[in-house]
């Protein structure tokens, strides 16, 4: 086997606009099936997106012609997803977050360990090339030591009746489930695990369900510290990371198909990095499709995605009680 047969589960824009693009354009993938809840969907959707199968549920899904599910459905349906296709075999991208809490996270890695299948969580940033250069960078020492970063995750979300609005944050929903996580997951792997937050969780601009204003402060395990701002009633998406030696800044840090930007500050100097532009689920299919045919390990592992969860999690605790909260994972 040289490619891996992906079915796309969901059919929204952003399903078969993005992520049904990343599978097409992948060397080593294939798009072979649509899974929707309404037949007559998945079986257009599939056909528009030159699919020969169409599916309404993981169960359906024959696995002597679908190796994988990229599941792309709101948070809350990722675990119970998830594990079903661990069950039936099928190695698993699932959307980011991975779900609203680390125990579905839990359940879900467990799955795919005892079928044996890959487990990889949608953390499409970490191809993103100002992230990506801004880890290299770092880990180079090119900053010194890391003091503090401060990132943005923040766009409008009118009310409009959405599960991202009607679903109260404990359970998925909110800027910091939707674009907060993408952020986290960026701070944990360029300045490394979060240890503890402090949170505030506000309802600012639309009151629905979930609050639409979220600020957070994290001290990282190394020691720096960090601020989070994601927020449902603005657009604000920058990047800084301030070292002991220099800074680093990117006002577009965040993007589908885009090169960003991303600048140097050291010895009174600024230097802007060259970045070439990426579809950036091309190299996430691509890489989690390697790992299926290798054996490997995606880097955008469950165990990944869970701490990522669990940062969210603490952030909720501390908003709710008024007190930091310690990262724990169970
Ligand atoms: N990485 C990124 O850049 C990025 C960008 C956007 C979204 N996302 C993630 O992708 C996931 C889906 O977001 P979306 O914007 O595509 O959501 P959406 O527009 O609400 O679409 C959800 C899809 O899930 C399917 N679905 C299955 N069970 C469902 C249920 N119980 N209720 C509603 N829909 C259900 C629906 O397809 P059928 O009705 O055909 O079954 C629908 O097309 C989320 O986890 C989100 O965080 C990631």
């Amino acid at each position: 086997m040289d490619r891996v047969s992906w079915a796309l589960v969901g059919t929204s824009a952003f399903a078969t606009d993005w992520i049904a693009r990343g599978i097409r354009l992948a060397r080593n993938a294939e798009l072979v099936a649509v899974v929707s809840r309404d037949p007559n969907r998945a079986r257009q959707t599939a056909e528009r997106l030159g699919a020969p199968l169409a599916y309404t549920s993981i169960e359906a899904i024959e696995n002597d012609r679908v190796d994988g599910v990229a599941i792309v459905t709101p948070n809350k349906q990722h675990a119970p997803l998830a594990v079903a296709a661990a069950r039936r075999g099928l190695h698993v991208i699932v959307e980011k977050p991975m779900a609203p809490t680390v125990e579905e996270c839990v359940a879900m890695i467990r799955a795919a360990r005892e079928a044996g299948t890959v487990l990889a969580v949608a953390h499409c940033t970490h191809w993103s090339p100002p992230v990506a250069r801004a880890r290299e960078l770092v880990s180079e020492g090119a900053i010194g030591e890391v003091i503090e970063a401060r990132i943005g995750a923040s766009f409008d979300s009118p009310p409009r009746g959405y599960w991202r609005q009607t679903d109260p944050t404990e359970e998925g929903g909110g800027p910091l489930f939707d674009m907060g996580v993408h952020a986290i997951d960026v701070l944990q792997s360029v300045v490394g695990p979060i240890s503890e937050v402090a949170a505030f969780l506000d309802h600012r601009v639309h009151h629905y369900a979930a609050e639409d204003s979220t600020t957070s402060l994290f001290r990282f395990e190394s020691g720096a510290h960090g601020v989070l701002e994601s927020n449902f009633n603005c657009g604000q998406n920058d990047l800084e990371i301030v070292g002991s030696e220099g800074r680093l800044q990117s006002s577009a840090w965040l993007g589908r198909e885009f090169s960003g930007d991303l600048r140097l500050l050291r010895d009174g100097e600024e230097e802007r990095q060259e970045l070439g532009a990426i579809v950036v689920y091309e190299p996430q299919v691509e890489h989690v499709s390697d790992c299926v045919l290798s054996g490997g390990e995606p880097v955008i592992s469950g165990e990944r995605g869970m701490l990522n969860v669990a940062v969210i999690r603490a952030a909720i605790e501390s908003a709710r009680s008024g007190r930091v909260a310690s990262v724990r994972i169970g």
